[in-house]
C-alpha cells in the first residue's frame, strides 16, 4: 500500500524542480543505486516550509549521502545545518559528496547513533550554543519520540520539528501484508508517536499525506 495513489504521485512528481544541477545529478545518483533520500514531494514540502521559515540552525537526523543536507545548505545560502548519521558507510560516501561542494564548510557531520548524538548536542547546548530553529527527523522510525523530549530541550520556542515518514507506506491502518509484518515494531512504535503529540495540547501538529507522510510540529 502506498500513501498516494502512484498516478497521483507521478502527476506531483512531475512539478519537481530540481534546486540545481548538481543537486539533480546528485538525486538521480542516488535513485538510481537505491540509495535513501527525501522524496520529491516531501523536497517540495520542504522547500516551502524552508523558504517561508528561513531558519538558520537546522538539525537532521539521518544524512544518509548527504543529499537533504546539501538541499538544505543551497536553499538558505547562511544557515548552518548540524546532520547526524551512524552508518560508517553512509558517512564515507556523505563525505565525499561535501568535499565537493563548497556549501558543506556550513555542514557539521556527526557520526553516531541518533538518541547518543542528541544527548552530546544538549551538553552542547549548555555551553552558550545556539538553539535550532528547525529539525528535520529523518532516521530510526522506532525512536521518533525519543528524539522528541530531547529535540524539545535543544531548539527555540518557535522550531518546526519535521518528522518524515510517519505514515510509513500507509502499513499504519494496513497491516496485513507481508512487508507490514516485517515492519512491526516501527509500526507499534510510530503509532505510540502519534498518540503522544495528537495528545500533547502544547504542540500545534499538522499532518500531510505528501511522500510516506510528515508531521510538522511547533509549540503553541
Ligand atoms: C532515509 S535516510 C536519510 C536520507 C537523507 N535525509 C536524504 O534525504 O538525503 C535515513 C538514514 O538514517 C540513518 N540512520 C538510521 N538509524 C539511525 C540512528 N539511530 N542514528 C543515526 N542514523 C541513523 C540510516 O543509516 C540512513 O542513512
Amino acid at each position: 500500500m502506498a500513501v498516494l495513489d502512484p498516478r497521483l504521485k507521478e502527476l506531483i512528481d512531475g512539478f519537481h524542480e530540481p534546486l540545481d544541477d548538481e543537486l539533480k545529478k546528485l538525486r538521480d545518483a542516488n535513485e538510481s543505486d537505491g540509495v535513501p533520500l527525501i522524496m520529491r514531494e516531501t523536497e517540495g514540502v520542504l522547500h516551502l516550509l524552508l523558504d517561508l521559515i528561513r531558519p538558520m540552525h537546522i538539525l537532521e537526523l539521518g544524512t544518509a549521502y548527504g543529499y537533504s543536507s546539501l538541499f538544505f545548505t543551497k536553499l538558505l545560502p547562511e544557515t548552518h545545518v548540524t546532520t547526524v548519521e551512524r552508518n560508517p558507510f553512509m558517512i564515507e560516501k556523505a563525505n565525499e559528496v561535501f568535499a565537493k561542494h563548497s556549501e558543506s564548510c556550513r555542514i557539521d557531520l556527526r557520526e553516531g547513533d541518533a538518541l547518543e548524538t542528541l544527548l552530546t548536542l544538549r551538553d552542547e547546548m549548555s555551553a552558550n550554543k545556539d538553539k535550532y530553529d528547525f529539525v528535520f527527523i529523518d532516521a530510526a522510525k522506532s525512536h521518533y519520540r525519543d528524539f522528541l523530549d530531547i529535540i524539545e530541550d535543544i531548539t527555540t520556542e518557535d522550531a518546526y520539528i519535521v518528522c518524515d515518514n510517519i505514515l510509513l507506506k500507509g502499513w499504519l491502518v494496513d497491516r496485513q501484508g507481508k512487508e507490514a509484518k516485517r515492519h512491526r515494531t516501527n509500526i507499534k512504535y510510530m503509532r505510540q508517536f502519534l498518540d503522544y503529540i495528537k495528545d500533547r495540547d502544547d504542540l500545534e501538529v499538522t499532518i500531510l499525506s505528501c511522500g510516506d507522510g510528515m508531521a510538522v510540529i511547533k509549540r503553541k
